[in-house]
């Protein structure tokens, strides 16, 4: 029996960035076990925890050298096992990020079984890195290329070779059997490419929307018809699901919302992606969140360790209708570490460690008003901690905290699907069976939708003449 409930919430924690147990200024498994009564009280069904496997960390852990070993920053396998102990004493599930799709170059089978991997004699063909310029790269002592969906030192794995299935479903039973609940599927749509290595045709640039803000923008300029969504990804996916029936399993795949129906058919859950880039327009975010019946049970997020975060995207009052927004959805709900605190993206370190410019999303979580992240210097600098941390804001009423346990447990109430009422541009009600969700995204005040009904939740008070205020939002019970 999966210990994730229906409808869950979920909590990323960058585990480089949470909580540093031992003053050498990097998260690690100690530090988030010694904050799981934060997380209880904030009221989280489960904990994603980015990867902690062994790395170069080149990609933060998402190149990984050895799937069967914590990073030894992060701590040791003793350590996790306490970790989830200690998490389920709590209620709280534990979920993995697990990489199918590629490993660190540093991994020993890239080394001793290179059948394992992607290659070519010549560069094939068109194909782009998700960060910019080739996806092939040439391995000097091999004299051949390799492909790479991401960084050069993060070679694809190649599961038309059955040894990669066995090899990752191995991966899979040891931390099923240490008691990890579910596991996140990084990347998955990309797992398998096309078999005749054909070029990719160029995007139809007017339905990038939003992606070519972020830092994937060169990606985006190619349709990847022939390096995601392959048939043979569904199938390994269903594979799994079969061999692991006690885990869950949510997906991410960044692909149009339409074309998720097919791993939510066979799993628990896919990220939205459309939702998670979804400009702050009510008719936009009408029709993102109208798919959520039709195209399964979606996972929400609006921020995550690669993009932006809530109040930098969308301001401070507009932030916390976004969490009313996110956490009254069916499905699975994800928040962001410091998201529910408020945090907003910072400069970077003096050193830019993430090559593509994330650094920004991944500074340490502020717990007070010193930090409080780490006795010692903190990989990255604090933002403002003074300003926004977790202590100042506990039991605070109108703290963006306290609106995200409120907004927690009242999710244990709602129930049914989502039910449009009317979307404009800078506005937009729905109903999940007795309860309506009346969002303000304008900057005037407006007549609340129905203005006679008891209001549970507000962020910006109603006025007595029904009125909502510019940038807020309500939960009522219909009148
Ligand atoms: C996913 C992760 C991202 C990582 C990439 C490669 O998109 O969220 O952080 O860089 O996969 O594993
Ligand atoms: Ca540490």
């Amino acid at each position: 029996m999966s210990r994730i409930p229906a409808d869950p919430v979920l909590y990323e924690i960058y585990v480089r960035s949470f909580a540093d147990s031992n003053a050498d200024g990097i998260g690690d498994l100690l530090g988030i076990a010694s904050k799981l009564d934060y997380l209880a009280e904030l009221g989280v069904d489960g904990i994603w925890l980015t990867p902690i496997f062994e790395s170069p960390q080149f990609d933060f852990g998402y190149d990984v050298s050895d799937y069967l070993a914590v990073f030894a920053e992060y701590g040791t396998l003793k350590d996790f096992d306490f970790l989830v102990a200690q998490a389920h004493e709590r209620g709280i599930a534990v979920i993995l990020d697990m990489i199918l799709g590629h490993t660190s170059k540093a991994h020993p089978w890239y080394r001793d079984h290179p059948d394992m991997y992607i290659w070519a004699d010549q560069v094939p063909n068109n194909w782009v890195s998700a960060f910019g310029g080739s996806a092939w790269s040439r391995d000097e002592a091999a004299g051949r290329y390799y492909y790479h969906r991401y960084y050069p030192e993060q070679p694809n794995l190649n599961w038309a070779n059955p040894q990669v299935r066995r090899a990752m479903h191995d991966v899979i039973r040891f931390w099923a059997d240490r008691g990890v609940d579910g596991f996140r599927l990084d990347a998955l749509d990309g797992i398998a490419v096309d078999p005749l290595l054909r070029d990719e045709p160029a995007a139809d640039l007017s339905l990038l929307a939003g992606r070519d803000q972020d830092s994937w923008a060169d990606y985006w300029k190619l349709e990847h018809i022939h390096t995601t969504n392959q048939p043979q990804v569904i199938d390994e996916l269903r594979a799994l699901v079969k061999a692991f029936p006690d885990s869950s399993f949510v997906v991410e795949a960044d692909l149009p919302t339409e074309a998720l129906r097919a791993y939510t058919d066979v799993t628990d859950s896919s990220f939205a992606f459309d939702f998670l880039r979804a400009p702050l327009d009510g008719k936009v975010l009408a029709d993102v969140i109208a798919g959520a019946g039709t195209h399964g049970n979606l996972a929400w997020a609006l921020s995550n360790h690669d993009q932006p975060r809530l109040v930098s995207r969308w301001g401070r009052d507009l932030a916390g209708v976004a969490a009313v927004l996110l956490l009254t959805l069916p499905g699975w709900s994800f928040i962001y570490q410091g998201d529910e605190i408020g945090m907003v993206d910072g400069k970077g370190g003096p050193v830019a460690y993430d090559r593509s410019g994330r650094d920004a999303v991944r500074h340490p979580m502020q717990w007070d008003a010193a930090g409080g992240f780490s006795a010692g210097v903190p990989w990255l600098p604090y933002t403002d901690p003074a300003r926004c941390n977790a202590a100042a804001q506990r039991g605070v009423p109108g703290s963006m905290l306290e609106l995200y346990k409120d907004l927690i447990s009242l999710r244990r109430e709602l129930s049914g699907p989502v039910e449009v009422l009317t979307s404009r541009s800078d506005s937009l009600t729905y109903r999940r069976g007795a309860h309506v969700i009346d969002i303000n995204l304008g900057d005037e005040s407006r007549p609340a939708a129905d203005p006679g009904a008891p209001v549970i939740l507000a962020t910006g008070a109603v006025t007595e003449d029904g009125r909502l205020p510019a940038r807020s939002a309500t939960v009522s019970l219909r009148s």
